[in-house]
């Protein structure tokens, strides 16, 4: 199955199946939420069928074997040797969360984000009556850092500081230094730290350091994962928090006993397990092969046919953060353009908050076919407003 773009129509898929209501057509090329058109890993089908296989399925612990394979993939993969008590599972990043704001601060108090964003950063903190402290990030000449006078300035008054490592949608990969001294500036001002690093095991040139790591970060940082972007098995709605602060961890499971997440799913308990072994690594090698073929792609597109359409340099994931400012179009007619002329579904720039102004996020986990379909189509509707 390898590689292909899969027909996903008519199977739910919110990525397919859910155009016509979010972006007004069905025909539309729909690159926007963060799943791939690709088959899961062979070794995770295998396990999904042979838990299939047993006609039962009722509550389903969270078993040793979870807890292993999440030890070992994190010594494995980014060297972080963690306790197994520190793990507790979940049911989704966003959920951990939406249960790490609830369980960890009141409400009133300030929670800092840094602009581009994740959308549910906003709506969690939003949803929850906490104050949003926007930290945005600084542009320049293609590339995305931090604002430290303003994010020291808002860790004063804030409880807690919702990370995103790798960061979505521009991709940066955060370097040790810049983590370290987000860690410090923290540390100094008690603020939680809750680190979302979903995307972290899709890293291009740069090793992935989890903040939580770090020894200044340990005891202040939950961090929050799961194998669904990297092996697309999102739907089965299984993830982890790992928060070594006992103390915390004790209110976060309250929390989380409290809304009923207790128990498992058995499929995702399943995939996990399975996708978390050195078969489950040996795929993603050739995934990632696959997806820097395409980001390149994409790249040398750009470049040769729509210029001022400029991609952000992708350090992580296979979303692409692209520059559409120089087409001289504000955002209502770069959606046009982009949605209604061009037929595809991409995320907005401005679904990201007001910082993602001008730009527009595509996902290329999907076939070279489609992509290059894609780009066609845009080729042509940029060129027919000129
Ligand atoms: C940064 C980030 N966090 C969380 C999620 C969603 O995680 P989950 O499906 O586990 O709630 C996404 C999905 O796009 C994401 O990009």
């Amino acid at each position: 199955m390898g590689f292909d773009a899969i027909d996903r129509r008519g199977t739910g898929a919110l990525k397919w199946d859910d155009t016509l209501r979010r972006f007004g057509r069905e025909d539309v090329l729909p690159l926007w939420v963060a799943d791939m058109d690709f088959a899961a890993p062979q070794i995770v089908r295998e396990a999904l069928q042979t838990r299939l296989d047993h006609p039962v399925y009722g509550y389903t612990l969270f078993g040793e074997r979870f807890f292993e394979a999440i030890r070992w993939w994190y010594a494995e993969r980014f060297d972080w040797k963690i306790d197994r008590e520190w793990i507790v599972p979940d049911h989704g990043v966003v959920v951990s969360i939406n249960t790490a704001i609830t369980a960890l601060t009141n409400a009133g108090d300030g929670i800092m984000i840094q602009t581009p964003i994740y959308p549910p950063f906003m709506t969690a903190v939003e949803a929850n009556k906490r104050i949003l402290l926007e930290n945005r990030l600084h542009y320049f000449e293609g590339r995305y850092t931090v604002d430290w006078d303003d994010f020291e300035s808002k860790a004063r008054e804030a409880r807690m500081f919702l990370l995103c490592s790798p960061h979505n949608p521009t991709t940066r990969v955060w370097h040790p230094e810049e983590l370290q001294r987000m860690a410090r500036i923290c540390r100094d001002n008690d603020v939680i730290i809750v680190a979302d690093e979903i995307h972290s095991d899709i890293v291009y040139d740069r090793p992935h350091l989890p903040i939580g790591r770090l020894s200044e970060a340990q005891e202040i940082t939950l961090t929050l994962h799961a194998p669904s972007k990297t092996f697309n098995i999102a739907g089965l709605n299984t993830s982890y928090a790992i928060i070594p602060n006992s103390a915390w961890r004790a209110a976060y499971q309250k929390r989380y006993d409290q809304i009923g997440l207790s128990q498992g799913n058995p499929f995702g308990i399943a995939a996990l397990e399975a996708a978390y072994t050195p078969e489950g690594a040996a795929w993603l090698t050739d995934l990632m092969e696959v997806l820097r073929d395409n980001i390149a792609f994409v790249r040398s597109y750009l470049a040769e046919h729509l210029p001022r359409i400029v991609p952000v340099e992708t350090e992580a994931t296979f979303l692409n953060w692209l520059d559409f400012r120089a087409l001289g179009l504000d955002d209502a007619e770069t959606e046009a353009l982009v949605f209604d002329r061009a037929g595809l579904a991409l995320n907005p720039g401005t679904s990201f908050g007001e910082a993602g102004s001008g730009f527009m996020r595509l996902n290329i986990g999907t076939s070279r076919t489609i992509l290059r379909r894609a780009l066609t189509q845009l080729k042509k509707a940029v060129k027919g407003q000129a």
